[in-house]
């Protein structure tokens, strides 16, 4: 078996309740949500509506109705800037951000929004006084990632929610790191928007994403077409979720999602983190016993999830990860990760990292095997 510690990328192994799910939808339900009034189509209606309701009560969002599924959280953030942004308009994002958000503002930046990126410090953390600094009148957005998938550093988001409000700017979260792991609470915290990603630390299957949205925000549709509803109008239906979900909805994959929501909420969000830290207190403990590794971000894995980047003395990042997996049977991800920004932060643009990443699904024994593993080939270049 191998050790799976590239969880930022996609979580495996999946909760069990997960394929039991999709197999059972597959085989014995399969209508289509919203799309007809047999009981089949209704079956899904309500299964893809508890899916809903399930990540509205985890998120403490403002209404089942205005949490909209999409594929990934890619799609969720584009819907969120090309919807909400208008040129002329500025918005501010960090210094750690994924391409996820920064290939779609370099775009509208080309069609005219001001984009103001703000440095964080070479562990990838935040100086909320600096986001305040840089907010201007035509400010209407401020985004940022929960926590880093590169260092895993949180990211002080109730402290930017606070001076979003205060400045009357809309607020936005990106937690494809952090959905499942953080407890997330939009409305004690005024998150306007979050983007969210169903195939990581959720447990649900590729293809599931979603956006919750503020009860009194709204956005334009990223596309347009069948919803199941008001199908006498050719014009796009007003109302949520309906009028940011065109076309057949991944049911399938959130049969899997729904199964994978349930378990996690049995398990508990706050456990999922405090896991996750003693891991990363493990390993870290463990690495600063081997002088040649180079660890980035924080040091007090209370400031971090689950996520770990390093440096073998000068040994190429991917030599490391083809050894760690041909040697050790080790699974990680090396390079720049899709967020040169961050990369750039933390002085590895050049080079990149090899990136450890752990689940509630992965033991000590596994951190232990990483340790030995990262020991072996420091002492192979002594
Ligand atoms: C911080 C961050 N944002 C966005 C994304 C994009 O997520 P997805 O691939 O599910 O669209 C990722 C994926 O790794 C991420 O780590």
């Amino acid at each position: 078996m191998p050790v799976y510690l590239d969880n930022a990328a996609t979580s495996w192994p999946k909760p069990p309740g997960v394929i039991p799910a999709m197999q059972d939808y597959l085989e014995n339900c399969g209508g289509n949500p919203g799309r007809a009034g047999h009981g089949k189509a209704l079956a899904s209606a309500r299964m893809t509506y508890e899916a809903r309701d399930a990540l509205t009560t985890l998120f403490n969002a403002s209404s089942p109705d205005r949490v909209v599924f999409t594929k990934n959280a890619t799609e969720a953030i584009n819907l969120l800037l090309f919807g909400f942004l208008n040129p002329a308009e500025h918005v501010i994002v960090s210094s750690m951000e994924h391409n996820a958000v920064m290939r779609p503002l370099r775009e509208l930046e080309s069609r005219g929004v001001r984009l103001s990126v703000i440095p964080c410090d070479a562990c990838g953390r935040l100086d909320p006084g600096l986001v305040k600094r840089a907010i201007c009148p035509d400010t209407r957005l401020i985004l940022i990632l929960h926590a880093s998938n590169v260092t895993g550093a949180l990211l002080p988001i109730a402290e930017v929610a606070a001076i979003a409000r205060e400045a009357e700017v809309r607020f936005a979260v990106d937690a494809a790191q952090t959905a499942g792991v953080c407890p997330i609470d939009m409305q004690a915290i005024g998150i306007d928007f979050l983007a969210f990603t169903g195939h990581k630390s959720l447990g649900g299957p590729q293809g599931t994403g979603g956006l919750a949205i503020g009860a009194d925000v709204n956005l334009r549709p990223l596309i347009f077409g069948g919803t199941g509803s008001a199908s006498e109008s050719e014009i796009q239906p007003d109302f949520l979720p309906d009028k940011l979900e065109s076309g057949t909805l991944n049911a399938v994959g959130i049969a899997g999602l729904g199964a994978a929501l349930t378990d996690l909420m049995d398990f508990g969000v706050p456990n999922v983190l405090a896991h996750e830290q003693k891991l990363m207190g493990l390993f870290r403990d463990g690495l600063r016993e081997i002088p040649e590794v180079e660890v980035y971000g924080p040091v007090n894995p209370r400031e971090t999830v689950g996520v770990l980047s390093l440096n073998i003395g000068d040994l190429p990042c991917e030599e490391v990860g083809v050894d760690l997996e041909r040697d050790f049977g080790i699974l990680t991800r090396t390079g720049l990760h899709c967020a040169p920004a961050a990369h750039r932060t933390i002085g590895t643009f050049g080079r990149g990292t090899v990136r450890f990443s752990v689940s509630r699904f992965t033991t000590e024994a596994d951190i232990q095997a990483a340790l030995a593993a990262v020991s072996q080939l420091a002492r192979s270049r002594r």
